[in-house]
């Protein structure tokens, strides 16, 4: 696992969008796991600019989201969908119909989470950005007893729920449950890139690089993976 500290949160971002347009440049055809948050905005926001300059093409790409919350339709303001839109899509050159989500307005959803692994097998994602939440969790696979390998259904806990509330006109609105990728998923990535911004993420990044590995800390278990690499800003990287 290589970790790597920047002093200026805009110097992480350029560097992880040119880790994506090296991988792109590399392998035109890559298929690309990304996440929604805050974190990977700016990150967007580079990867956008990178395109403009002619330095970086979605042209032959496909992207996977990791997530998507459940009961919200993909042109809801919240969506995940809407807001890939918003912060990418619009604004690079993926073909339409490249670019997948968990649909999580669908009446069978046991069947959306088959049909996604389904589609994570036939292409399998070559560089995965996951951002970390408060408790440790990666995509919304929550701390638990037990993990699910594969995209499943999950119960949103009430703190991360108040984490995105901020999203959403009151916590009421925010959705009790989401679609997500497993962490068995997300460890058959080639490639990840975990990004950790801000001082209150300094004791679980913490927790997840150098704690033990459990499940207690979903993040935990890309220690077992081969290829990881983690960025950080100096505030969250202050007790590595
Ligand atoms: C989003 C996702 C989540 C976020 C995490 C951190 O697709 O999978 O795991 O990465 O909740 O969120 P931010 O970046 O808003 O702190």
């Amino acid at each position: 696992m290589q970790v790597k500290c920047f002093d200026q949160p805009a110097e992480l971002d350029l560097y992880a969008a040119q880790l994506f347009a090296s991988a792109l440049k590399e392998k035109p055809e890559s298929t690309l796991g990304l996440a929604t948050g805050s974190t990977p905005i700016g990150i967007y926001e580079k990867m956008i600019e990178m395109y403009e300059n002619g330095d970086l093409s979605f042209k032959y790409a496909t992207t996977f989201n990791l997530d998507e919350y459940v009961g919200l339709s993909p042109d809801h303001e919240q969506s995940y969908a809407r807001f890939m839109n918003r912060h990418l899509f619009d604004h690079v050159d993926l073909p339409a119909g490249k670019a997948h989500l968990p649909k999580g307005m669908v009446s069978d959803l046991e069947a959306e989470c088959a049909n996604y692994d389904r589609m994570l097998q036939e292409q399998p994602v070559d560089i995965q950005l996951l951002g970390l939440g408060h408790n440790g969790h990666i995509g919304f696979n929550e701390p638990d007893e037990e993990l699910q390998g594969g995209t499943h259904i999950v119960e949103l806990e009430h703190a991360t729920r108040e984490a995105n509330a901020r999203f959403f006109s009151s916590i009421d609105d925010v959705p009790t449950q989401a679609i997500t990728m497993g962490v068995g998923s997300i460890l058959k990535a080639e490639s990840i890139l975990l990004v950790v911004k801000g001082a209150d993420k300094a004791e679980i990044v913490k927790q997840a690089l150098q704690g033990p590995i459990t499940t207690e800390c979903p993040a935990s278990l890309l220690q077992t993976h081969k290829n990881v690499t983690v960025l950080v800003d100096r505030e969250a990287g202050r007790l590595l």
